[in-house]
């Protein structure tokens, strides 16, 4: 051990106090053992380091801090540099705010458009989600501040995200869900990660010994730190044991005493906890030193021209009919749309940051060679119809040659704690769309959506921009596109579906119940879209350039590929070359084809350039749940370039040799999985996808610890049925104003357990035990256990705390 010699000197209450935060934020200090205290903020589109009273859900101000575009943003840009010079940006920011771990960034896979997070997740390819990941890392880190790339894992949805079992197969895990970790770990150099809050198989990723010790620590070699998200600890010493370092935020000194306790009966041994305190250790001493003498400010302007430029790069044109952009200059235009005065620029939830100023659209244009014969809101952000507003908007449409309309989700629609339930925009926005096109039929679209949405409007536009969330800066990086200024280079890290059933998970997301199956497998965005030819509005990848790019001259080899990609337009830009990986008739299910590297190249007019694309340990590879290693299929492999996955422009082959002879699946078995229909997929089949039963996921009548506080309504208490119907009217209501209550948000999806992990040591689970009892109508008991627990909580606690002064 690194630190034997301070570990010699601790108590056992000392260390078991040490796995656990101090505060909203902090680690614990021991002044005694020279063991300082380390800080830990959001987030991943920009620091949000609370001064005051500290949350998790960005509930209270932060510090001003620069607000870039979110990683569902930055990820269309397929820019490893620019994600790199994003983490570098935000790890100065961090620095010169004191904060030594920053909580991002967040790639989770989105398994389907409806996650409330998506905006905060990079994409649907695990690829592509871990190489910008591990660029974010690379960036941060460079600045002495360590990364927690999180959830790890398989946290694909918020409702009940913290009383959830997602149960999936073994390969779907590998190479889906886990994926872009392995990438953010082993390239990244990732020195922390969060554990998530949900159960992955039926236990809770932060206690799992198959995530965080088998696959993280042995086979990814990490060497940092794992963090529990905040809460998301269930039992304190089972993470210990699997793994985990540091129980966040605050649960007291209960689940210390739990620790100890643990050690006490044998439950886990003390050279689990000594090796946990090491790790820690390690972490703590190295921040600490590396935050001498740091800078306590940074260059606000310099970093909100990062920002600009990041999302100028990550706009993507989806639509250019006639060439109607980049509008020429003088273009009489009218600027239309609420979105224009007040952009919807971030997402909301533990994320939300405090910019450091906000630039607009109808403040902006001024600076640009446009006449702009009038502006108006056009319709209201929180629905409710307008007339006046709509006749000035068609007004100023009718005058004009071609009308801007800025639009998308309103901030209601996509939160953290919270699902959405359909992919729609608002409908009073295309409301007006319409009768806009009857006044002009030359509207340009600008939409801001952290998501994927359905766009059965798009037709109404020549042109039609996304910018995703594109931060404090993102009105200016669409003015320049507009304009032409600059050229857009953005390609979708998602795909388009024409409408949510479409979808794979349609059928299986959210989870109803405890469980959450991911019956469709492997098929997750353009992966089960090409393979059951289901057909897309926008393909994965796609996205329009003022330019355009020629590919010729493919050759293959054993390292990887190498191509010529020409600028054969008229205008300098950057052209995103994807490469796919195909096995046809492959004995072991596959999707149609599979993203395995990617390049970004800036030409000028004329240019052309040689692109080399490696190939690595994931090109070939699946995981074959017979050998139970990562094995390649014998054949002859298609190598297809392609500037999206629908527009492919070269092809080659290469054959690979088989690893095993050992076939892991009997065909005639997994029919949907072999057609790649798997909308649908029976009980049985999924039965033997997963090689064991489908573990049963309703609830009981009876509630447990584990339980979110949005079942109570299975509570035998009256008294807690009434609290249920009261939680939920507040939440009705809330949600109905068009700004959702985060906080109630966070406690209805929440289980009974975390009220000990969460309140500084106020309840301990032994009063939970009591609430729970309570509520099963159980009232005299488990009042009495309530005020049993509290005093001898208090008294605990003030003994504990003597220990440890
Ligand atoms: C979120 C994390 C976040 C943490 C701290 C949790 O609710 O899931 O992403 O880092 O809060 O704010």
């Amino acid at each position: 051990m690194k630190y034997q010699d301070i570990i010699e000197k601790m108590t056992i209450e000392e260390k078991a106090a040490f796995l656990s935060g101090k505060g909203e934020w902090q680690t614990r200090d021991f002044e005694r053992l020279g063991i300082p205290s380390i800080f830990c903020s959001d987030g991943p589109h920009g620091i949000r380091k609370q001064a005051g009273a500290g949350d998790h859900l960005g509930l209270n101000a932060s510090l001003p801090a620069t607000c870039f575009p979110t990683a569902a943003t930055i990820a269309n840009s397929w820019n490893t540099e620019l994600g790199e010079k994003l983490g570098e940006t935000l790890g100065e920011e961090a620095m010169a705010e004191g904060v030594n771990v920053l909580l991002g960034p967040g790639l989770n896979i989105k398994r389907s458009p409806l996650c409330g997070r998506n905006f905060e997740y990079f994409s649907e390819d695990p690829y592509l989600a871990g190489k910008m990941a591990a660029s974010y890392v690379r960036g941060i880190q460079s600045q002495g501040v360590y990364a927690c790339p999180k959830h790890f894992a398989v946290n694909s949805q918020e409702l009940r995200r913290m009383a959830m079992n997602s149960v999936l197969d073994e390969r779907t895990l590998r190479e889906i869900y886990l994926t872009g970790f392995e990438i953010a770990v082993k390239e990244g150099k990732a020195k922390t990660i969060m554990s998530a809050y949900n159960e992955v198989n039926g236990v809770y990723a932060n206690e799992n010994k198959h995530l965080l010790n088998d696959i993280l620590r042995q086979e990814w070699g990490f060497d940092g730190i794992v963090i529990t998200d905040w809460g998301a600890s269930n039992d304190h010493a089972l993470g210990v044991a699997a793994g985990s370092n540091l129980e966040m935020p605050n649960p007291g000194l209960d689940s210390a005493r739990e620790l100890i306790a643990a050690v006490e009966s044998g439950k886990i041994s003390i050279e689990d906890v000594d090796a946990r305190v090491d790790e820690l250790l390690d972490a703590v001493m190295t921040l600490y030193v590396n935050a001498q003498g740091k800078k306590d400010d940074f260059d606000k302007n310099a970093h909100h021209q990062v920002a600009r430029n990041a999302a100028a790069e990550s706009t993507v044109l989806l639509k250019n009919e006639g060439k109607v952009l980049p509008l020429k200059p003088g273009t009489k235009v009218a600027i239309i749309g609420d979105f224009a005065f007040v952009p919807r620029y971030q997402g909301a939830g533990s994320s939300l940051v405090n910019p450091t100023r906000v630039e607009t659209v109808s403040e902006m244009i001024g600076s640009y060679d446009l006449q702009v014969v009038g502006t108006s809101r056009g319709y209201s952000r929180t629905g409710e119809e307008d007339a006046a507003m709509v006749r000035e908007a068609l007004d100023i449409a009718s005058r004009a040659d071609i009308v801007l309309y800025f639009f998308g989700l309103n901030e209601d629609s996509e939160s953290e704690g919270m699902d959405r339930n359909h992919m729609r925009i608002p409908q009073n926005q295309i409301t007006l769309l319409q009768e806009l096109g009857q006044a002009n039929p030359n509207i340009v679209g600008v939409i801001s959506a952290g998501s994927a949405i359905e766009m059965p409007w798009h037709h109404y536009f020549k042109a039609l921009l996304h910018c995703y969330l594109n931060g404090q800066a993102g009105a200016g990086a669409v003015l320049d596109i507009l304009t032409g200024g600059v050229n857009p280079s953005g390609k979708l890290a998602e795909t388009i579906p024409r409408r949510l059933e479409d979808t794979p998970a349609y059928r299986y997301y959210p989870s109803q119940e405890r469980t959450s199956e991911y019956r469709e497998s492997l098929y997750v965005g353009y992966r089960y879209y090409e393979t059951a030819q289901v057909p897309v509005l926008y393909p994965f990848g796609f996205g329009l350039s003022y330019t355009e790019f020629e590919y010729s001259g493919l050759t293959v080899n054993e390292d990887g590929i190498s191509f010529t990609v020409k600028n054969i337009g008229e205008k300098d830009g950057a052209e995103v070359s994807q490469l796919y990986v195909r096995l046809k008739e492959a004995r072991v299910f596959r999707p149609n084809k599979e993203l395995k590297g990617f390049a970004k190249t800036f030409l000028k007019v004329g240019e052309s350039k040689t692109v080399t694309i490696p190939f690595d340990d994931k090109t070939f590879r699946y995981y074959n749940v017979k050998t139970c290693k990562w094995e390649i299929e014998g054949g002859n492999y298609e190598i297809i370039v392609g500037a999206s996955s629908a527009d492919l422009r070269l092809f080659g082959e290469i054959a690979k040799e088989a690893t095993t002879d050992q076939l892991p699946y009997e065909p005639s078995e997994l029919p949907s999985y072999y057609s790649g229909k798997i909308q649908t997929v029976e009980n049985s089949e999924f039965e033997k996808l997963l090689g064991r039963s489908i573990p049963d996921g309703h609830w009981s009548g009876q509630l447990t610890k584990n339980d979110a506080i949005c079942q109570l309504y299975y509570a035998k208490s009256g008294l807690a049925r009434f609290a249920y119907r009261r939680l939920t009217a507040i939440k009705k209501k809330a949600d109905e104003s068009g700004k959702p209550d985060l906080n109630i948000l966070f406690i209805y999806n929440m289980p009974f357990r975390a009220m000990a992990k969460m309140t500084g040591g106020a309840v301990s689970m032994d009063m939970v035990d009591g609430i729970v009892e309570l509520v099963n109508g159980h009232f005299f008991g488990g009042l009495g256990k309530i005020i049993s627990g509290y005093f001898r909580n208090s008294k605990l606690n003030k003994k504990y705390e003597s220990k440890i002064k």
